[in-house]
């Protein structure tokens, strides 16, 4: 039974072939194989989202099945019913499952118990279908990103640039990460990861040469407790139009959406590469129903 639970459980291959159905995935909507027929999927999600949810009840209709959203807070989860319990009920009953929440080790318990292919729609940890939906996108207007250099600015701590971090060394390019060394990677994470990845507390020397600039957030979702000191360290790490300067001339500049103009990008420089921005935010319903039609074949 195929999870995708974070890339850094994702071998290789699994990920080219992901990345390379994607393609046919958009090129063919409307008229591509339905692999999920007769089958019910449940979306169980703990925190707000437009794009992931949106992305999987679309591409989980287009793919033939049928879907369930469910508020983690409406079902007895909310009240203290155990991950391997629910996991046990719901098992029983669905094909699949698609999770947003915030421990890592919760999805993970959720399909050891479960039974059934299980989708990390973002944790604390990983947001697995968010970057190879980017790569996806990256690779679509300039080819392969191998030999390339990802520049991240921002919150380099988070979900997201983590499981940039487990994408670099498998499809071989450079990641750069600035940021205050308080929202730098752990040592342990680093490690993990492997590959080529350098932080750097030094914006220029992040962005100088760069194939593609990428933020994120500066408060994920669970941090708003810490939003005025993280607005305040991070304030130096905005992807702007001195940043991009630096950067290749034919650089990319990508964000996960949502935005926020003014802390992690400037107005001019987001609407500037709008385009790119919002086929990112398009190719997540390409690129899950690839990692749906893997998960299932
Ligand atoms: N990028 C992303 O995951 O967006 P949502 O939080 O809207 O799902
Ligand atoms: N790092 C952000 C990603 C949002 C898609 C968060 O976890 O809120």
């Amino acid at each position: 039974m195929r999870h995708l639970l974070s890339l850094e459980q994702l071998a290789r291959a699994d990920m080219e072939h992901i990345l390379a159905r994607s393609t046919v995935f958009k090129r063919d909507r409307g008229h591509h194989a339905q692999p999920l027929v007769g089958q019910t999927w449940a979306l169980i999600f703990s925190k707000s989202s437009t794009r992931t949810r949106v992305s999987f009840e679309v591409g989980l209709r287009e793919l033939g099945g049928r879907v369930m959203f469910l508020n983690a807070g409406d079902i007895q989860l909310g009240r203290g019913e155990l991950i391997k319990d629910t996991a046990r009920v719901l098992g029983r009953m669905i094909h699949g499952a698609v999770i947003r929440t915030f421990a890592q080790r919760d999805v993970e318990e959720f399909a050891q118990f479960s039974g059934v292919p299980t989708v990390n729609a973002l944790t604390d940890a990983e947001h697995p279908c968010q970057i190879l939906t980017d790569i996806f996108t990256y690779q679509e207007r300039r080819g392969p990103i191998q030999g390339k250099v990802v520049t991240f600015i921002g919150d380099a701590a988070c979900n997201v640039p983590a499981s940039w971090m487990f994408a670099a060394a498998k499809l071989d390019f450079t990641l750069r990460l600035a940021a205050p060394k308080v929202f730098q990677p752990s040592a342990d994470l680093l490690r993990r990861a492997g590959g080529n990845i350098i932080c750097t507390e030094d914006v220029a020397v992040a962005a100088t040469g760069a194939d593609l600039l990428y933020t994120d957030v500066w408060v994920s979702m669970g941090k708003e407790a810490e939003a005025a000191e993280r607005l305040q360290a991070l304030k130096g790490y905005q992807i702007n139009g001195r940043v991009v300067k630096l950067a290749r001339p034919d650089a990319l500049v990508m964000h996960c959406l949502p935005a926020y103009r003014g802390k992690e990008i400037d107005e001019e420089t987001f609407e500037a590469n709008a385009p790119t921005i919002f086929d990112q935010a398009e190719n997540r319903l390409h690129t899950q129903k690839a990692i749906l039609e893997w998960m299932v074949a």
